[in-house]
């Protein structure tokens, strides 16, 4: 069955876990009142409308903005820390106006989630970082960041970091410029990112101060919606791809956030999806997975530098 979907569907699903597939066939039986596998599998393969809602049940779209904000904590002190300034001042504008999970507060932060636990391993790499290198330069002209949001959904994920970097630059007018691209399967997904159009749920976690400064709040009968800046809005590319098959820039990028992806992946196929992104970094570029995802102890040149905000960096020296 799997086979003659993965034709019909055009989804690459060696890629993906058995269960996470199974999951999603359950899912589709019990909407249609469907009650065993072999009558699914015929409706499924006569009827174009279920192909469509079989495709979509594998877009996962759940995110929202500054979601796990400690680990954009982090990443905004790596580059103040490359500017050589300190995160202090900055950390106020992230706090979200409510705690994500209250429960963890005191395992990731101090005094009332004030301050953020930062790995020591990962600065006392910073130096080695491709983050730190492009930034720390007395060049006049400094070559841009490069940012990959891989499997952005609604674009949350990359608008955060194009709001967390267009607020440093406000106070560093030298800081390097950036180029973020963000890519997702989900062509609908894509489509609502282009928009820019938010709803409560996305920017629950957001603090008051990046809302006001980027966001126009519209009151419509069935709740406010949230409209992006331009600015920031068109300051990231947005794709529509599968990476599992293709990947449309051959940029080098400084930073990869691909979080909440790798958990729908098997074992085999992650592999070969992390050498890939592997290949796409700089030599000293980090990579952001989700919080309950990790590679193993050290995968080809990726060296994790972060275990709590699980972010590794790439130093193919270091084998040398
Ligand atoms: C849970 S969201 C992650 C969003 C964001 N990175 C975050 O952590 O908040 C997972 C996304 O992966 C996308 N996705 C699943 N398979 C994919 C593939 N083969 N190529 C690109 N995106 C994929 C889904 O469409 C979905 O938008």
């Amino acid at each position: 069955m799997i086979s003659l979907l993965k034709h019909k569907t055009g989804l690459n699903l060696g890629y993906y876990r058995r269960t996470f597939i199974l999951r999603r066939i359950q899912a589709r039986m019990i909407r249609i009142n469907c009650e065993n596998l072999e009558k699914y599998n015929s409706y499924l393969l006569s009827n174009v409308n279920e192909l469509k809602r079989f495709v979509e049940s594998f877009h996962i779209n759940y995110t929202y903005f500054f979601r796990d904000w400690d680990v954009y904590a982090t990443i905004q002190k790596i580059v103040l820390q490359s500017l050589d300034s300190n995160d202090e001042d900055f950390l106020k504008y992230l706090r979200p106006r409510i705690p994500e999970s209250p429960e963890k507060l005191p395992l990731r932060t101090k005094i009332a989630g004030q301050e953020i636990k930062h790995s020591k391993m990962l600065f006392s790499n910073l130096r080695k970082t491709s983050l730190y290198n492009k930034i720390n330069n007395s060049k006049r002209v400094k070559l841009p960041l490069y940012i990959w949001s891989c499997a952005c959904a609604t674009g949350e994920e990359p608008y955060s970091l194009a709001m967390l970097l267009d607020n440093i630059r406000n106070s560093f007018p030298t800081f390097s410029r950036f180029e973020i691209v963000a890519s997702d399967i989900d062509k609908f997904a894509i489509e609502t990112a282009k928009r820019g159009i938010y709803t409560e749920e996305s920017i629950k976690f957001m603090s008051n101060y990046f809302e006001t400064k980027y966001f126009k709040e519209k009151s419509t009968p069935i709740g406010n919606e949230y409209y992006l800046s331009p600015k920031i809005r068109d300051s990231i590319t947005l794709l529509n791809e599968d990476i599992t098959k293709i990947h449309l820039y051959s940029w080098k990028f400084d930073l990869i956030f691909c979080r909440n992806l790798l958990i729908y992946f098997n074992i085999e196929n992650r592999t070969r999806f992390i050498r890939t992104l592997e290949q796409q970094l700089n030599n000293g570029g980090l990579l952001v997975l989700g919080k309950s995802e990790s590679l193993f102890e050290q995968e080809g040149d990726l060296k994790m530098v972060d275990p709590t905000h699980h972010i590794y960096m790439k130093d193919a020296f270091s084998n040398i």
